[in-house]
């Protein structure tokens, strides 16, 4: 759709000679001359000192510390979270250059789908409003109020099959377009209205533009929401709801308030939380994380409380600290959601909330200790692990606050614990061992050596390689899902284990729609690169058997590491008992191999 693809060379050239990187990036970073080329602090990662460096001879940044770079319409696409087009419209605006003389019918093309969602969302604020409806009365009875409803341009999509349809006929509108953007479906050559009987949330981006919607039931229907579909003008990872109205309170108060749901937005904004956002129910993305980050470093992340809501707190956090925010948690208590709680409970506690609000190490301490049992030795140890992994990730000062109370809870010396955050430690135990020992270089007898080129990962891509050739396999791996712990293999297995309960028929396009790119890709290079020669059992066997032997690697190392936390004196028969497991496994192993 990008008008700037085709026959575009002369506009990217133009902008590349007359924007000079060190001048358009200046206007964002403070740029200090460092030998022949310019330094700053990068804008796209948290850092104090500067490894953000700009070379005026080759007009490219680059960034030393995230690995940042491009040219100076990659910086402005990243830095304004903008798509290559907008990013070119944006500095040929700057810079006076005009764009007609390069038929940019791209953006003409999107300025239409804005324009035609901006009708659609008048039609349905229309129907809302100026008639009592069905709509008005379901959000009245949850307690909104016209001003915020009006506020929010919320409307009404009634429930007849084709009153959108005849309007945009009317305005001659070609259903094409409409059909492009997820207004109308299409049925045996039949047009519809997609969204009927629904209470519709428009969503607009923060240069004010009407670039999808939300509907809601009236009911217990499903789905509950209906969202507009990917397009030209929605991408849904480069979006927030309600940014558009509370980025000017988000970056007065200088900390966003980041919800689940289009209602939590609208009903804290109601009693008065304007500083407020929400991640349209899907994960957090990287990009949301990045645009927040323009008006604010400051997240409280409040989700949920259900399971799914505590599972998208643990990622969003983590994509929030990579993007150098500083995370705290809140939980609401009393009802499912920010909503139900400031609804039942006012304001006031739920600002009472957000003041006791757990910094995002704390969240993660906390639920690791419930998910542990500190009373036995594997308990502790595991506790260890697990809590080791969050203070890595925390400068060391911060990891010092919570190394005394982590000590005194399992009883290993603030030493030890040091050791393990900041020294070598017991690095690596209870990861599966990536360089493979010889078992694993040299395949069982008979079975085909896999191609070399998919290095790292062995297990994880042979197991999906015969999981994409026979969905039988990937019942057959369940026990055994543990060693998917690469984030793509493990993405794409779960993915593969939650399509084939659905249905044992996976369709390889079902599969990759329901994945990010990235790992569509990761699936390719399997396919490409791991050779099954139709000894699928041959090499499923090897797989287990390897697995088999990783296990009792581990469990060798848990007790090699709770003998040496153990005390020869205090603890005799536990060490003779240990001591005992260790030699069973050693000599399995020895068998083996
Ligand atoms: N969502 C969605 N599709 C669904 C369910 C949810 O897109 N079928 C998204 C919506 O953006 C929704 C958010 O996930 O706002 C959170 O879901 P949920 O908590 O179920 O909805 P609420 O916003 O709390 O809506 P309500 O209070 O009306 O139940
Ligand atoms: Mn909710």
């Amino acid at each position: 759709m990008s008008g700037w693809n085709s026959g575009n060379g002369s506009v990217v050239e133009e902008i590349k000679s007359r924007c000079n990187i060190v001048d358009v990036i200046g206007q964002y970073v403070t740029l200090k001359r460092a030998g022949s080329n310019y330094k700053g602090l990068c804008p796209f990662h948290g850092e104090k000192t500067p490894s953000f460096v700009v070379s005026e001879a080759k007009q490219i940044f680059t960034c030393f510390g995230c690995g940042a770079s491009g040219d100076v319409i990659e910086f402005i696409k990243r830095y304004h979270n903008l798509d290559f087009s907008e990013a070119i419209e944006k500095l040929a605006g700057q810079y006076g250059i005009e764009l007609k003389a390069y038929g940019g019918q791209g953006s003409s093309q999107k300025e239409l789908y804005y324009e035609i969602n901006r009708k659609a969302a008048r039609f349905f604020l229309d129907a809302f409003t100026k008639k009592a409806n069905p709509g008005l009365s379901y959000m009245q009875k949850r307690g909104l109020d016209p001003a915020t409803l009006i506020r929010f341009g919320i409307g009404y999509a009634d429930g007849e099959w084709d009153s959108l349809h005849r309007y945009f006929l009317q305005q001659g509108i070609d259903e094409t377009l409409l059909t492009n953007i997820g207004l109308l479906s299409q049925s045996k050559g039949k047009y519809y209205d997609k969204f009927r009987n629904r209470v519709m949330f428009p969503i607009i981006n923060t240069r004010g533009k009407v670039i999808g919607f939300g509907g809601r039931v009236l009911d217990d229907g499903t789905p509950k929401y209906l969202n507009s579909p990917e397009s030209p003008v929605f991408l849904k990872k480069n979006n927030l709801f309600g940014l558009n109205l509370t980025r000017q309170d988000i970056n007065k108060e200088d900390c966003v308030i980041l919800v689940e749901g289009y209602m939590d937005v609208i009903s804290l904004y109601q009693h008065g939380v304007h500083n407020v956002s929400a991640s349209l129910g899907t994960a957090l993305t990287e990009n949301q994380a990045v645009m927040l980050k323009r008006y604010t470093k400051n997240v409280v992340l409040c989700y949920d409380s259900d399971s799914a809501g505590r599972a998208a707190t643990l990622r969003g956090m983590d994509i929030l600290r990579a993007a150098g925010c500083n995370v705290k948690v809140m939980g609401v208590t009393e009802g499912k959601d920010p909503d139900e709680f400031i609804k039942k409970n006012g304001a006031q506690a739920f600002y009472e909330l957000v003041k006791s609000a757990k910094p995002f190490a704390d969240y993660k301490l906390n639920l690791i200790r419930e998910e542990t049992d500190l009373s036995s030795d594997e308990g502790r140890l595991e506790y260890l692990q697990r809590v080791t992994q969050v203070l890595k990730s925390l400068s060391p000062t911060e990891a010092d606050l919570y190394i005394g109370a982590i000590a005194k809870e399992t009883r290993i010396s603030e030493g030890a614990i040091r050791m393990e955050v900041f020294g070598s430690g017991i690095a690596g135990m209870g990861k599966i061992p990536e360089a493979p020992s010889q078992a694993v270089r040299t395949p069982a007898a008979g079975v085909p050596q896999t191609n070399v080129a998919i290095e790292g990962h062995y297990l994880e891509k042979n197991l999906l390689r015969l999981m994409l050739a026979q969905g039988a396999y990937i019942k057959r791996a369940g026990p055994y899902a543990e060693v998917f712990q690469d984030g793509a293999c493990r993405r794409i297995y779960e993915t593969m284990a939650r399509l084939y309960q659905e249905d044992e028929e996976i369709d390889i396009e079902t599969l990759a729609d329901s994945l990010e790119p990235e790992d569509v890709a990761v699936i390719a290079d399997i396919l490409n690169n791991v050779r099954l020669n139709d000894r699928e059992e041959e090499v499923f066997a090897d797989c287990i058997a390897r697995i088999e032997t990783q296990r009792l690697c581990q469990r060798e190392q848990q007790l090699l590491q709770m003998l040496e936390l153990s005390d020869d004196e205090t603890d005799a028969a536990k060490v003779e008992a240990l001591t005992r497991e260790l030699m069973t496994i050693q000599q399995r192993k020895n068998n083996r191999e």
